[in-house]
């Protein structure tokens, strides 16, 4: 199949471009190397077409979808903390994004458009696991965007007949994800800081937990998403089920790294919520998904790919 990854210079967008050249498909990538990187795709250097261009710019997105058909849209500004400092940004690259390549895949007649949306769209709401058919409530302008996209996607398969789907991804780690800002994600800096012997800076009592998913699972409910039979615009978890808080993933990121475990307590960020953990059960029956990687499993993978590479003073 011709399929189209956008945001593929990325953290999970490369991955899963990977895989999808593995699986034998065709793969196009746009990118606008905002925080991707032209390495994460050296692997599939000669089988990627890249374009580097921006997603909200309509004539680059239709340039991007011509001749496709399916696109994975993953690109956007992926950051809670950062949405809560730039609000407009955060608008800009990820429902108006969002929308734009929406738009520019109805007018292609591309068929299947799979969505990264993200387990912020629950907010705070004190019932555990998560199930999609719980109320939403984002705390965060970045949230607020996720929820916005995922109505887009629903509303584009009921008006138009597009196969869409939304993907809402738990706190992903693995290989290639940058460490290198504030707004990075937890994992990639947990190790970071423990590799170069520093204390890591724990956001409140660290007791807040997450469902914390290998990217290999996020790869593989993307390829499943594929194969689905019908989809209509649903929403589905894509996690592991199982909730693990700060100071126990400390604890592991120390045991993988063989450093003493020290954590250096801030005071709590705006927009953060306080517990997540997703029911997969949905995941399961519509996409036939199941986490193959567990929580300890990715770990290990991860920190030996992160002694490969220069770490960044962060
Ligand atoms: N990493 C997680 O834990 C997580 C959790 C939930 C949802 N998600 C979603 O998954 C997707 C991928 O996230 P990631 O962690 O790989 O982040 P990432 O920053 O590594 O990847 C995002 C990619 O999108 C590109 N991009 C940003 N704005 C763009 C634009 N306007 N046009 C073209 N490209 C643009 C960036 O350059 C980057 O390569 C995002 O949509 C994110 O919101 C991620």
């Amino acid at each position: 199949m011709n399929v189209l990854v956008t945001g593929g210079a990325g953290f999970i967008g490369s991955h899963l471009a990977e895989a999808l050249v593995r699986a034998g498909h065709r793969v196009r990538v746009i990118d606008s190397l905002f925080s991707g990187k032209r390495a994460n795709l050296e692997a599939v250097r000669d089988d990627v077409e890249l374009i580097e261009g921006d997603c909200t710019n309509p004539e680059t997105a239709s340039r991007a979808v011509e001749g496709i058909e399916a696109v994975f849209h993953e690109a956007a500004v992926p950051s809670v903390a950062r949405s809560v400092k730039d609000p407009l940004l955060s608008h800009q690259t990820n429902p108006t994004a969002t929308l734009t390549m929406l738009e520019a895949s109805r007018n292609s007649g591309v068929r299947r458009f799979v969505f990264a949306g993200s387990s912020s769209v629950y907010g705070n709401s004190p019932t555990l696991p998560k199930r999609e058919d719980m109320e939403t409530r984002p705390l965060s302008p970045y949230g607020v965007g996720k929820l916005s996209g995922e109505h887009y996607v629903r509303v584009f398969a009921s008006l138009f007949g597009m196969e869409t789907l939304t993907l809402r991804y738990f706190n992903v780690f693995g290989p290639r994800q940058d460490p290198g800002s504030p707004y990075s994600g937890v994992i990639s800096r947990f190790i970071t800081w423990m590799l170069q012997g520093k204390t890591p800076v724990v956001y409140g009592d660290g007791e807040q937990s997450r469902d914390f998913t290998y990217v290999a699972n996020v790869v593989d409910a993307n390829l499943a998403a594929l194969e689905a039979a019908a989809l209509g615009g649903e929403a589905v978890n894509v996690a592991t089920s199982r909730r693990v808080s700060l100071m126990e993933l400390l604890r592991g990121v120390a045991r993988e790294t063989g450093q003493p475990l020290r954590a250096q307590h801030e005071r709590e960020r705006a927009g953060d919520i306080r517990h997540s953990l997703a029911d997969i059960g949905k995941a399961e029956r519509l996409l036939g998904y199941r986490p193959r990687y567990g929580f300890e499993d990715g770990l290990r993978e991860t920190v030996a790919w992160y002694r490969t590479q220069p770490l960044p003073a962060i």
